[in-house]
C-alpha cells in the first residue's frame, strides 16, 4: 500500500474546535434527561468524533466579516447538530445502510431504528431552537433553505432515486451541490450574516462555499475507493455496494481528482480577492483538497 500523507489540521482549526465542543456540551440537553436513550443517543453521535468543519467554517466566516460577539456561537453548534443529524439518518437501513461511523457502531446499531430517527429529528429541532437565539430572521432561514428540499434534502432524495442509474456530470453534479454542498453554503453564509457583512463579501463567501462544498462531496467519493477505513471512521467501498452515483462513477478517479484540486483553487482565489483577511478561508480548503479523513 502507497504511504499516505497526511495533513494535520491548521492551528485555526484545533482551536475552534475545542471552544466548539465546550458549546455543543453546554448546548445539548444531559444525557440523564428523561428519556434518557434519546438524550444518550443525542450526546453518543455528537460526541464520537468527527472533524467540525462545518461550525469551524461558521466561525471563521463570521470573524472574515468582522464579526465579533458570541452570537455565533449558537448558529455554528446548530449547523453541526443538523450535519450530525443528517448523518444519523443518511446511515439508517433505509438509506445508505452503513454500520461505522465516526469510528463507531452507528447509531441505530448502537441503539435501534427508532431511536436514530428521533435522536436526528431532536437534533434538528434543537438546531432551529440555537437559531433563535441568533435573533436574525435570515440567518434562520438560510439554514432552513439549505437542508430543504431545494437544498439538502433534494440531494438526498435525488442520491436515492440515482442508485443503479448511470448519471450525466450534470447530474452527480446536481446531487453532490445540494447533499453536501448547500449545507456548507449556508453555514458560511450565516457567518456572513451574522456579522452584517456587505454584499461584496456575502457574494464571494458565497462562492467559496459552493466551490468547496463541491469539493467536499468529490474527495468524500474518492475516499470511499481510496480511503483508509481506520483514518476515515467509516467504512470504505459504502458507495459501490449501494451501486450510488458518485463522481468517480461519472468522470473517473483522476478526473475527479483534477476537478476537485480546481475546485479548491478557485475557491481561494474567489476569497482572496475580496476579503480582507482570508487566511483562514484559505488554510481551511487547502486542509479539505488534502484530507484523508
Ligand atoms: C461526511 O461529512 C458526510 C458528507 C457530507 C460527505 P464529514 O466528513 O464532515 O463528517 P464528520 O463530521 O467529520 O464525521
Ligand atoms: C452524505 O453523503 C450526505 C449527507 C449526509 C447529507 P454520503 O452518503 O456520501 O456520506 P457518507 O459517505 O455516508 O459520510
Ligand atoms: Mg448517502
Ligand atoms: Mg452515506
Ligand atoms: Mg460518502
Amino acid at each position: 500500500m502507497s504511504e499516505r500523507v497526511v495533513m494535520a489540521p491548521p492551528l485555526y482549526m484545533v482551536q475552534k474546535r475545542e471552544i466548539i465542543d465546550r458549546f455543543i456540551d453546554e448546548y445539548i440537553p444531559p444525557s440523564d434527561q428523561y428519556p434518557q436513550a434519546l438524550h444518550e443517543a443525542i450526546r453518543y453521535s455528537i460526541n464520537a468524533g468527527g472533524k467540525r468543519l462545518r461550525p469551524i467554517l461558521a466561525l471563521a466566516a463570521y470573524e472574515a466579516c468582522g464579526g465579533n460577539n458570541e452570537i455565533i456561537y449558537p448558529a455554528a453548534v446548530a449547523v453541526e447538530l443538523i450535519h450530525t443529524y443528517s448523518l444519523i439518518h443518511d446511515d439508517l437501513p433505509c438509506m445508505d445502510d452503513d454500520d461505522l461511523r465516526r469510528g463507531q457502531p452507528t447509531l441505530h446499531k448502537k441503539f435501534n431504528e427508532a431511536v436514530a430517527l428521533l435522536a436526528g429529528d431532536a437534533l434538528h429541532d434543537l438546531a432551529f431552537e440555537l437559531m433563535a437565539r441568533t435573533g436574525n430572521p435570515d440567518a434562520i432561514r438560510e439554514l432552513a433553505e439549505a437542508i430543504g428540499t431545494g437544498g439538502m434534502l433534494a440531494g438526498q432524495m435525488a442520491d436515492m432515486e440515482a442508485e443503479g442509474r448511470n448519471l450525466t456530470l450534470e447530474e452527480i453534479t446536481f446531487i453532490h451541490t445540494r447533499k453536501t454542498g448547500k449545507l456548507i453554503r449556508g453555514t458560511v453564509r450565516i457567518g456572513g450574516l451574522l456579522a452584517g457583512a456587505s454584499t461584496d463579501y456575502i457574494r464571494a463567501i458565497t462562492g467559496y462555499g459552493e466551490k468547496i462544498g463541491l469539493a467536499f462531496q468529490i474527495i468524500d467519493d474518492i475516499l470511499d475507493i481510496e480511503g483508509d477505513p481506520e483514518m476515515l471512521g467509516k467504512p470504505v467501498g459504502s458507495d459501490s455496494k449501494n451501486l450510488k452515483a458518485t463522481f468517480p462513477g461519472v468522470v473517473g478517479l483522476e478526473q475527479s481528482r483534477q476537478s476537485a484540486g480546481k475546485l479548491i483553487d478557485e475557491a481561494i482565489e474567489i476569497v482572496t480577492g475580496v476579503v480582507s483577511q482570508p487566511d483562514n478561508f484559505v488554510q481551511i480548503a487547502r486542509f479539505i483538497g488534502g484530507r484523508q479523513n
